[in-house]
């Protein structure tokens, strides 16, 4: 990391390679707008000038990536590509086993088929919404346990994704047979992109060994999650992100993980644990539905690119940049008083619809209406993580999600300080006809994940 104290944090590298995008006008994105039922996973993203639906697969990969994709073989068994990719986790988390897979989601689907099932009850800091569905999927619970700190947006706390270890303690005690694992998910995405700290993984570790539980990483932001830790829990400061990435893998049994995050990679994840026999269960799932274990569903050149990803997303100078550009979006928004989940996390920013759009009932679902007046305004795609995403449970029933956030998902390596700037533009003024914003009615949805595929219409 550079020496010389300069305000201006730059982009850490030059580009290369360039994707142009498409100006609309508003009366092209109201039109898109209606045409996808008000769902914006519904529209075509070239009528999207910034796309901050998601930073998953959205990054842009380096030289060194694309280097790889030529160098990766193609072998059904045994590729060499395979091997190195698993030098480079294992590098980083050493599990005994690691199962590629073509992304997070096949991870969860093996390990709750294998582990989760009816009258079974899976903890975790806060489930992410695939992680939530693989479970319930199974007939399972799934349990979020966050801090109280975690659930009020303008509170400001260093470790806002820990978990609650008193909660879990009280639901081992009661319910320990019940429970095949604990799960934390780092960094805490539908709970702000909140870090969890070495502290909590320790006091979580601590409780899962006196019940004799294994704990899982779903760990698809852990090198944010680690900068957060070096940046700001007391005796890591002087400690690398990759020594801090193995204390926290040291803590657990095994891990999900999708490598479109952290990892740089558009596309991939992994199962990685150590259990002989829960490891052999779930390597019959993988072949019944990804593929061989040296490939997973993904191509052989997949697996360099996520291995020289893990290289990069270590770096200091890259993780110092990402972190303090997020923050550079939510200080902008801060200062314009609109509503933030602060501290800002790693990968988004969060703004709080619920408060924004305080005239609005939440299950009139005012993260959707603030997101579609994202897009109509400057073509801007966000998304929303509160009532629509979280608000149907299985049994049919309807209840306002714990926050109504709408999230702004920074692509890695993908836009610059001018395009955050209009960012900010566009949000500033939507928030100043906050009040006029309709809220929203559902159509049509389907019973599971209804937030991909439900159509919806403004309340007027
Ligand atoms: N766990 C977390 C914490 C996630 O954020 C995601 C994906 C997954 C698991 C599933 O991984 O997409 O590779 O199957 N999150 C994306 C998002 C989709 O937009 O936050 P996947």
């Amino acid at each position: 990391m550079t020496d010389v104290p300069f305000r201006t944090i730059i982009e850490p590298f030059r580009i290369h390679s360039v994707e142009p995008m498409r100006l609309t006008t508003r009366a092209e994105r109201t039109e898109a707008l209606a045409a996808a039922g008000y769902n914006l996973f519904e529209l075509r993203a070239e009528y999207v000038l910034i796309d901050l639906l998601t930073d998953s697969g959205t990054g842009a990969m380096s030289a060194e990536q694309w280097a790889g994709i030529q160098r990766g073989s193609e072998a059904y068994a045994g590729a060499p590509s395979f091997y190195r990719f698993r030098e480079a986790v294992t590098g980083l988390f050493p599990f005994r086993y690691v199962l590629p897979v073509h992304q997070g989601r096949a991870a969860e689907k093996i390990l709750f088929t294998a582990a989760a099932g009816p009258g079974r009850v899976i903890p975790n800091n806060t489930h992410f919404d695939t992680t939530r569905a693989n479970i319930e999927f199974t007939g399972a619970q799934a349990v979020d346990l966050p801090i109280p700190e975690g659930l009020q947006p303008a509170l400001r706390h260093p470790f806002k994704g820990n978990m609650d270890v008193g909660a879990l303690e009280r639901l081992l005690t009661a319910r320990a047979d019940a429970v095949p694992l604990v799960m934390l998910t780092i960094t805490n995405n539908s709970g702000g992109g909140q870090p969890v700290s070495l502290a909590n993984i320790r006091a979580v570790r601590e409780v899962c060994d006196r019940f004799g539980k294994p704990l899982f990483l779903d760990a698809c932001r852990f090198a944010e999650n680690a900068w957060f830790i070096r940046t700001r829990e007391p005796g890591y400061a002087d400690v690398l992100v990759t020594g801090i990435v193995r204390e926290m893998a040291a803590l657990a049994d095994g891990m999900t993980m999708s490598a479109k995050k952290d990892p740089l990679a558009n596309i991939g994840g992994w199962l990685a644990l150590d259990d002989d026999s829960l490891a052999e269960r779930c390597r019959n799932l993988e072949i019944l539905t990804e593929g061989f274990p040296t490939y997973g569903g993904l191509a052989g050149r997949d697996l360099e690119a996520i291995a020289q990803g893990l290289r990069e997303c270590t770096d200091h100078d890259y993780l110092h940049y990402r972190v303090r550009s997020v923050a550079y979006l939510g200080e902008a928004l801060e200062s314009a008083g609109i509503p933030v989940v602060v501290p800002f996390g790693g990968h988004a920013v969060f703004i709080d619809a619920r408060a924004m759009l305080a005239h609005l009932d939440p299950l009139h679902y005012p993260g959707q209406a603030l997101a579609c007046a994202l897009y109509d305004e400057g073509g801007v795609r966000a998304s929303e993580i509160g009532t629509v995403m979280f608000g149907l449970h299985p049994d049919g029933t309807e209840a306002p999600a714990a926050m109504d956030l709408v999230r702004l998902a920074i692509p890695r390596r993908t836009y610059t300080q001018s395009h955050i700037d209009y960012v900010i533009e566009v949000v500033t003024r939507v928030a100043s006809r906050a009040a006029e914003l309709p809220g929203m009615r559902i159509v049509s949805q389907p019973r599971q994940l209804r937030h991909f595929t439900a159509r919806f219409a403004p309340l007027r």
